[in-house]
């Protein structure tokens, strides 16, 4: 069964206890942490995680979007993630960081941005919980799906049931009910829904729907 994952980003963040606490029936929680300089984005930091972090038993899927992710594990680990999800592209340290968190008991995960072959990800699969595929380029949310990503979400599909079949695919960017569909049926463990959920009035509903779109 597929997974669901709100992404907070596009939720009010005036408001952000009552937007998680709408989705409970949601699987994880995703949190987008922007920098401003690996992404032309800046959004929030470990804080909201914490804070986040009380208002909910769902798992925490912290994206960070950041240069240099390995200064900032620590904190985002004190914060309370389950999930710490760096760029392939953000840090030359990426074992080192996958390491970390494993050694402090959370899950790992590496995302790559629409521009790197998929790959780039192999080395990687073995000891990772999660493989992240961004379907839009990253920074905002309420972007439009890249459909190339389709194809790209089978080719890592098939390079992670050669390599390591309990690594979970998350598919991040641009995805609602016109293409959900296509992206379970492609491969997606996880799929992350900024717009589709925190969009409209109803997240909770629009969560159901989703699944339902995935069954
Ligand atoms: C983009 C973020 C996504 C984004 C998803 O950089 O990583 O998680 O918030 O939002 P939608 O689903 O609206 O594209
Ligand atoms: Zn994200």
């Amino acid at each position: 069964m597929i997974k669901i994952a709100p992404s907070i980003l596009s939720a009010d963040f005036a408001k952000m206890g009552d937007a998680v606490r709408a989705v409970k029936s949601a699987d994880m929680i995703h949190c987008d942490v922007m920098d401003g300089h690996f992404v032309p984005n800046i959004s929030f930091g470990h804080k909201m995680v914490k804070d986040v972090r009380r208002v909910t038993q769902l798992p925490l899927d912290v994206h960070l979007m950041i240069e240099n992710p390995e200064k900032y594990l620590d904190i985002f680990i004190a914060a309370g993630a389950d999930y710490v999800v760096i760029h392939l592209e953000s840090t030359d340290k990426i074992d080192f960081c996958l390491d970390k968190i494993r050694a402090a008991g959370r899950k790992c995960g590496v995302a790559i941005s629409p521009d790197t072959p998929v790959r780039s990800l192999a080395p990687y699969i073995t000891k990772c919980d999660l493989a992240l595929l961004m379907s839009v380029y990253p920074g905002f949310s309420g972007q439009s799906f890249l459909y190339g990503s389709l194809e790209r979400l089978t080719e890592l599909k098939a390079l992670r049931d050669k390599i390591n079949k309990s690594c979970l695919i998350e598919i991040d960017g641009g995805i609602d009910e016109a293409n959900i569909t296509e992206v379970a049926r492609c491969g997606a463990d996880i799929v992350v829904g900024g717009k589709a959920v925190f969009g409209g009035e109803y997240p909770a509903e629009r969560v159901e729907l989703l699944r339902n779109l995935c069954k």
